[in-house]
C-alpha cells in the first residue's frame, strides 16, 4: 500500500488536526488549482476538448444524415471500460471524518458491489469516485482515485472529463420531467461537451435506450415527457442518459431501492449486459442483488463515532459463503444493518 498522498482539499475549510497528524496537510494544493477547478459550474461546462471527435471544435456536419459510417464513428468514440483504483481515501464533512483510508480496486469491466449499514460512507465513497463530493461546501478528502492509472484529482485533469468518463445514477431517478424521453436521453451530451447531429442523436437514443432495457416500452412515445414514465422506467431513462455519453465507469447508488421487482430485474439485466463494456460500482442494501450482479464485493462499516472503513472485500461468492470476518458474516446473514 502507498503512503497517504497529498489531500485534495477543495473546500475552504481547514482539515482537522487528525488529518494533519496522518501526514496530510490542509490546503496543500489550494494555491495550485487550475482555473477550471476554481471556476463556476457554468465555466466548467464551457470547457471543450479539441481532441474529442464530438467536441465543438472538431469538424462536424450538423446536416449529416444517417449512414453506414455513423455506427463506426460512435463505436470509435465509444470508450472501453477503465479500471478504477481508490487509494487511501479519507473524507470529512467539516471536522467530522466519515471515511478512513479506504482502498479499493475496481478492475475494468467488472461489477463491484458496496454493501454495509446506512451511514458508513458508501455514498460518500461513490461521490468521491467522480468528483461530486467536492460539491458539498464543507467537504474535503485525501487520497487518490486513479482511472486507468491517472489521478482524476490531478490539477491537470478536467472535472468535465472525470464526470463524462465516470457516470452516476442515483437512488431517486431524476429525469427532467417536462423534457421528452428523447431529449432526456441525450441531455448529457452538451454537458460533456459532445456535439452530435440529429441522425447521430437518433442513433444514440435508440442504442442507449436499448442498453438500458427501455427501448421497447418507449419507442412509440419518444417525444412525450420523461415525467410521464413510471418510477422504474424513469430510473432506466436515467441509466440510458448516463450511457449516452459512453462512460468508462458507471456508479450506481441504490438504483433499485425504490423500484418494483420487474423494474429491478430489468436494471439487473442491464448491468449484466454492460459487464465487460463498462466498469460498474453499485451500492445496494439487497444482499440477493449483490450476490446476483457483482463479481466482487466490499463491506463497509463504521463503528459508533468512528469513520467508515472497508472490513472485507473480495470475490462475491466467497464473501457470501465463507466470509473471513465475523462482522461480514453477521451482516450478509442479516443479523444487523
Ligand atoms: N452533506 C453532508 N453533510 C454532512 N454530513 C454528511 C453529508 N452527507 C453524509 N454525511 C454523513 O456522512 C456519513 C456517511 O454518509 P453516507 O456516505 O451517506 O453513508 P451511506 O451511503 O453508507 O448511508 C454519515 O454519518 C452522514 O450523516
Ligand atoms: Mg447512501
Amino acid at each position: 500500500m502507498k503512503m497517504p498522498s497529498e489531500p485534495h482539499t477543495v473546500a475552504m475549510t481547514t482539515l482537522p488536526d487528525e488529518a494533519a497528524g496522518a501526514g496530510v496537510h490542509a490546503g496543500a494544493r489550494a494555491g495550485q488549482q487550475s482555473p477550471e477547478q476554481s471556476g463556476t459550474a457554468s465555466q466548467q461546462l464551457a470547457v471543450f476538448d479539441p481532441a474529442d471527435p464530438f467536441d465543438a471544435g472538431s469538424t462536424f456536419d450538423p446536416e449529416a444524415t444517417f449512414d453506414a459510417g455513423l455506427e463506426k464513428r460512435f463505436s470509435l468514440a465509444a470508450q472501453p471500460a477503465a479500471g478504477l483504483e481508490a487509494e487511501n481515501i479519507s473524507a470529512w464533512f467539516g471536522e467530522r471524518k466519515v471515511l478512513d483510508r479506504v482502498s479499493l480496486s475496481m478492475p475494468a469491466g467488472t461489477v463491484t458491489a458496496l454493501i454495509g449499514p446506512s451511514g458508513c460512507g458508501k455514498s460518500t465513497f461513490l461521490r468521491i469516485l467522480n468528483r461530486m463530493h467536492e460539491m458539498v461546501p464543507s467537504a474535503s478528502l485525501a487520497g487518490e482515485v486513479l482511472l486507468d492509472g491517472q489521478d482524476i484529482y490531478d490539477p491537470q485533469q478536467r472535472i468535465t472529463a472525470a464526470r463524462r468518463n465516470i457516470g452516476m445514477v442515483f437512488q431517486k431517478a431524476n429525469p427532467f420531467p417536462a423534457m421528452s424521453i428523447y431529449e432526456n436521453t441525450v441531455a448529457g451530451l452538451k454537458l460533456a461537451g459532445l456535439k452530435a447531429s440529429r441522425a447521430e442523436k437518433d442513433f444514440l437514443v435508440e442504442d442507449s435506450l436499448r442498453k438500458a432495457s427501455l427501448w421497447d416500452e418507449v419507442k412509440d412515445r419518444l417525444h412525450q415527457p420523461g415525467g410521464g414514465l413510471s418510477g422504474g422506467q424513469r430510473q432506466r431513462l436515467c441509466i440510458a442518459r448516463s450511457l449516452a455519453v459512453s462512460p468508462r465507469v458507471l456508479l450506481m447508488d441504490e438504483p433499485c431501492s425504490a423500484l418494483d421487482p420487474t423494474s429491478t430485474r430489468r436494471v439487473e439485466e442491464t448491468i449484466e449486459s454492460l459487464r465487460g463494456e463498462v466498469t460498474i460500482v453499485i451500492v445496494t442494501h439487497n444482499m440477493q442483488q449483490a450476490a446476483r450482479v457483482s463479481d466482487t464485493c466490499a463491506f463497509f462499516l463504521a463503528a459508533q463515532n468512528t469513520p467508515g472503513v472497508i472490513v472485507e472485500h473480495g470475490d462475491t461468492n466467497a464473501m457470501f459463503s465463507d466470509p473471513r470476518d465475523q462482522r461480514t458474516n453477521d451482516y450478509v446473514n442479516g443479523r444487523f444493518g
